[in-house]
């Protein structure tokens, strides 16, 4: 076959063998900075003098960076599906080809070949396929764009002014191989750099550090590619022989939880390479996976590289700050979904402390759609490139102590050259186990790994019980390995809802240990609509024939890096430290602390307390905490607290007692609460006065209804609209999936967004005033009974609400259950008694806390990429919703009621399809529920569970409803 260099499927030509990362002493020069770029939309030949001719017309983009962000083509997003014709190695005539150019100058000290030097051209990743030239000197090509590759330079470099041209075009045989979940974005998006490589270089090693739990026992040998002493001078050790094996006794382990790293030197005559040693032991025994001898969880999270403006371009400071935001959310496990990331990003996590799974730059989902049919993974034309990507993989990053595993890749089928990686694997590199998620039977990888595994099934794999393996050897082969889920939790917009029970499941069956949320962050990227309203766009918005929509933006942080409430919630649900307990009003019972790290003890924690009634402190203390080792809990007293008069809660925090590399002191790492007091019942004041004045016609005491349809429209001074019953939500992007099959499509087939109401009779009865309707939607028969009885109680407007389903219902759920009414836009800051401070849900509850809160209306909504249902306030006493002086409504629940409160109706937000479609109307929508249906997470995995499902069934509800005024002084309930 005599095919164009970016359509042969190997994997380059030109490019040295693969090595690891290293920091050395030798001289190099970074040439990131400002190129010469100009895009073609071909691949033909570039113009001739391109390689070597100065041309100083074309336009200037930063490298590292990608083309399409930086004002060439732009972006495109699928998932699945190649966005170019399955004809494997071939891609389309039109393959945007991007020419870069430039100069640089060698400096004068650079050492020659003379010197017995060679200089190598780095490239950290460019995507996709890219052929170079060194002062018109072709150097090579290749592909494999989050991998690295280096070219020998030496004998075409010149003293002074030299000239680089890199060719870069966005389609290749490699697209084949890189079809992960993200934004199609080409160009030189990592360094690139100019490498001098002394005589006898050090150009490998690979450092094998062990650790001997059972006597503290460091063993160390590390393989180098020429002689060479090694030295670490904290363990007294000064020029030895590398290879040792040098048993150290009395060392620190390394592990995420206490990430101990020794500085070392590896040292020719030429050449100082600086090693951070971590030494740590990872075996497989009796199906468990332990690091330095204990069972670890991972508490993961899937990271691909983002950054809203830069795409996969990232800065060091960026991956920072990712790390940092993992680690203060007590996520302890990054799995590189789905490439091997910048190199620095794994130093971070060297050094801060997480554990790693390393992924190969390798999907080929897109063959699902032709039925997998000439697969590469399991085509021989492909093994070459095949072993070169896991190669490049694992010789670059076999020396960090925080990779675990190294995974094969993802989503790409199964076959032969899938299984000749993971051998090559298990030879190269016999400590680290190997993982595959797609070879189901786990007859070529070490560890079982699925994804969006239900709970159920995560069930009956934590009992060994799942279904079986294809064949009876596969079968039993596979029961005898732990099991992880790569991915579960999607993270898509409102949720993941369901943290609670997985994380149940992991901490019950020692087989499960753990998973990785999927994803880290949302891919969005900023836009503005022509009047300059800033938003976030998704897949479609570039204009793209073929997309996935907005499933690019599934991240627990939004694409700004500001947490999203499901990180809030994965951070409580994943603490280290579990407070808990009973209490009872006269200080009986007790505080349980249950130490849930691996490895460390509670030491490095300080424990407050503070007491607080009707969301009042009233008092706080610090709490000794006796040493409690990993894996043990202790029980303690309940602190002295004064008898509370009413509604009265103990919160029990865990700071940090000193700073630490990754947060400062008083950083908040768990909390629990337990109740002291319950609410005291309420003694209804009868309705002292004259019946007859305050029931007249449409009036009941304070509050005036529209006589006809008999909804509420005043309350004293205040005008209002509604309330009336209201079951609809703006679909969460958890409603959505599964497509036809998917909730928000049965709720709106069942019409449960256009629902009608028709008052049955609406007057005064008994003392009260009683409203009837039926609320129901078209073309059915399907509709909810509403009584509406509204009754003054303690100078508080009492509503009574019962709901009785007609028709058959037995087959829906209901999106929420509640009620609906608005105010005018003044009353916008809202105050509760309730579980705050975030947005919470049934499914969705673990972060929040029962307190007093308040917050303008603007700030109750949360910005989801794509506006959905958001924002809701659960088990709340008592709101207000009062304007600039201090007047407005307040509502009490009977116990408890669900809010919202938000500028836009339910409607608007269920139309919008990106955050700038929101426009603030002149009122203030306030949702005031029972209930609602879980979230769930079924944009990629199982629905909301049973226990969390709302069915329509026969309800009674009770708000009761008052009017502050400026003057009155909020009292509360
Ligand atoms: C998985 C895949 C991820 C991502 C996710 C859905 O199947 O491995 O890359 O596509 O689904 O967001």
């Amino acid at each position: 076959m005599d095919l164009p260099y970016y359509e042969d499927p190997g994997p380059g030509l030109g490019f040295e063998p693969a090595r690891t990362a290293t920091r050395s002493n030798a001289p190099a020069l970074s040439l990131n900075g400002t190129w010469r770029f100009q895009l073609r939309p071909t691949a033909a030949e570039p113009a001739p003098g391109f390689d070597a001719d100065w041309e100083r017309s074309w336009d200037e983009i930063p490298v590292p960076g990608h083309w399409q962000l930086n004002g060439h083509g732009s972006p495109a997003y699928t998932n699945v599906r190649y966005p170019f014709p399955v004809d494997p190695p071939h891609v389309p005539d039109e393959n945007p080809t991007g020419d870069y150019r430039r100069g640089f100058d060698l400096p004068a000290d650079w050492p020659g070949p003379d010197q017995g030097a060679r200089t190598l051209l780095r490239f950290d990743g460019v995507d996709s396929c890219f052929r170079v030239w060194l002062n018109g000197e072709p150097l090579g090509h290749a592909k494999g764009s989050r991998l690295a590759h280096e070219f020998e330079v030496g004998r075409l470099l010149r003293p002074g002014r030299n000239t680089l041209a890199v060719r870069v075009n966005q389609w290749s045989s490699g697209s084949y191989l890189e079809d992960q979940d993200m934004w199609w974005l080409s160009g030189i998006f990592r360094d690139v750099t100019l490498l001098s490589r002394p005589e006898a270089a050090l150009d490998d090693h690979f450092v094998h550090a062990g650790y001997e739990h059972a006597t503290g026992t460091g063993v160390l040998s590390v393989e180098t590619s020429a002689p060479a002493t090694l030295s670490i001078p904290e363990l007294g050790l000064d020029r030895v022989d590398p290879a040792g094996p040098h048993r150290i006794p009395g060392v620190e382990p390394w592990s995420a939880e206490q990430p101990r790293l020794y500085d070392a030197v590896l040292s020719t005559p030429q050449e100082t390479v600086s090693l951070r040693i971590g030494f740590r032991s990872i075996a497989i025994e009796d199906g468990v996976l332990r690091v330095n001898g204990r069972r670890i969880l991972f508490r993961g999270v899937n990271r691909h590289e983002w950054h809203p403006e830069r795409g996969r371009a990232l800065d060091r400071a960026t991956m920072l700050q990712d790390v940092l935001l993992m680690k203060r959310h007590n996520i302890n496990a990054v799995r590189t979904s789905h490439y091997p990331p910048h190199p620095d990003f794994l130093d971070l996590c060297d050094e801060y402390g997480l554990w790693v799974i390393d992924e190969c730059d390798l999907e080929t989902h897109g063959f699902t759609e032709v039925g997998w049919r000439r697969n590469p993974t399991d085509d021989p034309m492909w093994h070459e490139a095949c072993l070169d990507r896991i190669e490049r993989t694992v010789e670059r990053d076999k020396n960090h102590p925080a990779i675990l595993l190294w995974s094969l890749g993802n989503e790409a089928g199964h076959g032969a050259n899938l299984e000749a990686m993971a051998a090559w694997c298990h030879h190269r590199d016999p400590e680290r186990p190997v993982h595959y998620e797609g070879d189901w039977d786990s007859s070529y990888v070490d560890v079982y790994s699925r994804m969006y595994a239900s709970h159920e099934e995560v069930l009956a794999i934590g009992r060994r019980e799942e279904a079986p393996a294809s064949t009876p050897e596969r079968d039993a082969h596979r029961r005898t390995l732990p099991f992880i889920q790569c991915e579960y939790a999607h993270a898509m917009g409102n949720g993941p809802g369901g943290l609670t029970e997985y994380q149940e499941l992991f901490e019950r069956y020692e087989r499960l240990q753990g998973g990785f949320v999927w994803e880290w962050i949302d891919h969005g990227i900023p836009q503005r609509t022509p009047d300059g309203t800033p938003y976030y766009a998704y897949g479609g918005d570039f204009g793209e024939p073929l997309h996935d929509g907005n499933f690019i933006a599934d991240g627990l942080l939004f694409p700004d890096r500001t947490p999203s409430p499901g990180l809030v919630e994965f951070r409580k649900v994943v603490a280290p430290v579990r407070i808990g307990g009973t209490a009872a009003g006269d200080g009986a019972g007790g505080l349980r602390i249950d130490n849930l790290h691996d490895f460390r003890s509670l030491e490095h924690l300080a424990f407050d307390w503070t007491v607080e009634e009707e969301g009042v402190p009233v008092a706080r203390g610090t709490l000794t905490v006796p040493e409690v080792p990993a894996g043990t809990g202790v029980e303690l007293p309940l602190p002295k607290v004064p008898a509370a008069a009413g509604e009265s809660w103990l919160t029990v925090r865990a700071t940090l007692a000193e700073d630490q590399p990754w947060a400062p002191a008083g950083h908040e790492v768990a909390w629990g609460q337990l109740q002291l007091a319950e609410r005291p019942l309420r003694t209804p004041v009868p309705s002292g006065s004259d019946r007859s004045e305050r029931q007249d016609g449409a009036a009941l005491g304070p509050a005036r209804f529209d006589p006809a349809s008999g909804v509420l429209l005043r309350l004293g001074g205040l005008a209002v609209s509604g309330p009336r019953l209201d079951v609809w939500r703006a679909p969460t992007d958890n409603d959505l999936g599964g497509g036809e099959r998917s909730t928000a499509r049965a709720w709106r087939r069942a019409g449960l967004d256009r629902m009608r109401h028709r008052t049955v009779s609406a007057g005064p009865e008994d003392g009260a005033f009683v409203v009837r309707s039926r609320v129901a939607p078209a073309a059915t028969d399907l509709g909810l009974q509403a009584e509406y009885r509204w009754s003054l109680e303690d100078g508080r407007l009492r509503l009574d609400l019962s709901v009785v389903p007609e028709g058959d219902w037995d087959a829906l759920t209901l999106p929420r259950l509640g009620l609906r009414m608005a105010l005018p836009a003044a009353f916008d800051r809202a105050a509760w008694f309730g579980l705050g401070p975030g947005e919470s849900y049934r499914d969705t509850r673990q972060a929040v806390r029962v307190g007093r809160f308040a917050a303008p209306v603007a700030e109750l909504q949360t910005p989801y990429v794509m506006p959905q249902e958001n924002g809701n306030r659960s088990e709340v006493r008592w709101a207000t919703f009062l304007d600039a002086d201090g007047s407005g409504l307040r509502v009490e629940g009977e116990p408890f009621f669900d809010f919202t409160a938000r500028p836009w109706t339910s409607e608007d937000l269920d139309a919008a399809r990106h955050t700038a479609d929101l426009h603030p109307r002149d009122q203030v929508f306030l949702t005031l529920d029972q209930a609602h249906q879980g979230i769930g997470s079924g944009s990629c995995g199982p629905g909301a569970l049973p226990q969390h499902r709302l069915s329509a069934g026969a309800t009674t509800f009770t708000l009761l409803f008052s009017e502050v005024s400026a003057a009155s002084e909020v009292r509360p309930s």
